[in-house]
């Protein structure tokens, strides 16, 4: 069992197997991309295979797979097939833009990975594709649509922009009822390659709650686990649920149960701390599994309390790195 030194088991890795994207939203960069990292700095499905095979038999028995957009990478599929033989991993989630996903939905029934977030940050289509700068929306709703109606464990994570989407929360909820979905609302995060300043954010969860009070004054709040990022509630008469994530607010850093690893092997202990070792780089030189075990188990020794605590481990406050080359 993996336990940090303020006493949390940390069970879930996210994994992120690509930096890049096909998106090109505007609060994750801007709009000519980022630097992204040559193929030779990632790690290979291989190495991807090792270090979850090493973290599993630490503890971690969730893994979800994120990046960038995983599925740009075309031999994902090859990892999330090794990924299913492992007996202790009892949970393989993937979280995605749903562009790309279509010609994958069948295998990923096949090998039982069921759990598929989906980034959706509006419902209307000219929005959509202001905040992409990209015309994937036909695309992207069939695909969520055949993910809900295949029986996927679906949840859309919608980001709320001050003055670009707020408009939609509502219509969102409207559209979606009908789903057995779960909606969640998330706070903004300064984390957007330098495409914008980023200070006070007007769309807290506690804003978001209450616009949608307004139309539905008799939201009920639900049991969710420990460690869930979302609060969530139900509205009666919908099929699905809703959830706020207070990732800016970080008011669940108590309950943290995650590590991430970068596409190029960082391994992060906070996201909004700096990374602490690279595992591709330990990795591919001599003992490389015997000196990642370490690594991992020196890192989670020293684990910042709070997201607050870990941002002060930047010498300045303001965040030029993307959440794509994070992993989110
Ligand atoms: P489930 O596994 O379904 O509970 O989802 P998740 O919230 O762990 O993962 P997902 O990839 O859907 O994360 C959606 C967003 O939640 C991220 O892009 C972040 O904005 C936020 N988030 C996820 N994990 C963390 C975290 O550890 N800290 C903070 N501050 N935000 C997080
Ligand atoms: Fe964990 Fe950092 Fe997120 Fe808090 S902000 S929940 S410590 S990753």
């Amino acid at each position: 069992m993996l336990i940090d030194n303020h006493g949390r088991t940390i069970n879930y890795l996210r994994l992120a197997v690509t930096d890049r994207c096909n998106l090109r939203c505007n609060y994750c960069m801007p709009s000519e991309g980022i630097d992204f990292a040559r193929n030779d700095k990632l790690l290979s499905i291989d190495e991807l295979v090792q270090v979850s095979k090493i973290m599993v038999s630490q503890g971690i028995d969730k893994i979800r797979i994120t990046g960038g957009e995983p599925f740009v990478r075309k031999d994902l599929m090859v990892l999330l097939r090794e990924l299913s033989q492992m007996q202790a991993l009892h949970d393989i989630s993937v979280t995605t833009n749903a562009t790309l996903i279509g010609p994958y939905i069948d295998e990923l029934k096949q090998l039982g990975i069921k759990n598929i977030n989906v980034s959706l940050d509006s419902i209307n289509r000219e929005t959509f594709e202001r905040i992409t700068r990209r015309k994937q929306f036909d695309t992207v709703h069939d695909n969520l649509i055949r993910l809900i109606t295949e029986g996927f464990n679906v949840r859309i994570n919608f980001i709320v922009l001050e003055g670009q989407n707020e408009q939609d929360i509502i219509p969102i909820l409207e559209v979606m009822k009908h789903y057995n979905v779960s909606v969640r609302f998330l706070e903004e995060m300064p984390f957007n390659g330098g495409s914008k300043n980023f200070g006070f954010i007007k769309w807290n969860y506690h804003a978001i709650l209450e616009h949608i009070r307004k139309t539905y004054p008799n939201y009920k709040k639900l049991e969710s686990p420990k460690t869930s990022t979302s609060i969530n509630y139900k509205i009666e008469g919908h099929k699905g649920t809703f959830g706020v994530i207070p990732s800016f607010s970080r008011t669940f850093c108590g309950s943290c149960n995650r590590l991430r690893v970068t596409a190029t092997g960082d391994m992060i202990t906070c996201l909004y701390g700096k990374p602490k070792a690279n595992l591709r780089d330990i990795l591919r030189a001599s003992n490389g599994a015997e000196n990642v075990s370490k690594a991992i188990l020196e890192v989670i020794g020293k684990r910042a309390k709070t997201g607050f605590e870990a941002q002060k481990e930047h010498a300045q406050t303001v965040f030029n790195n993307s959440m794509t080359s994070i992993g989110g």
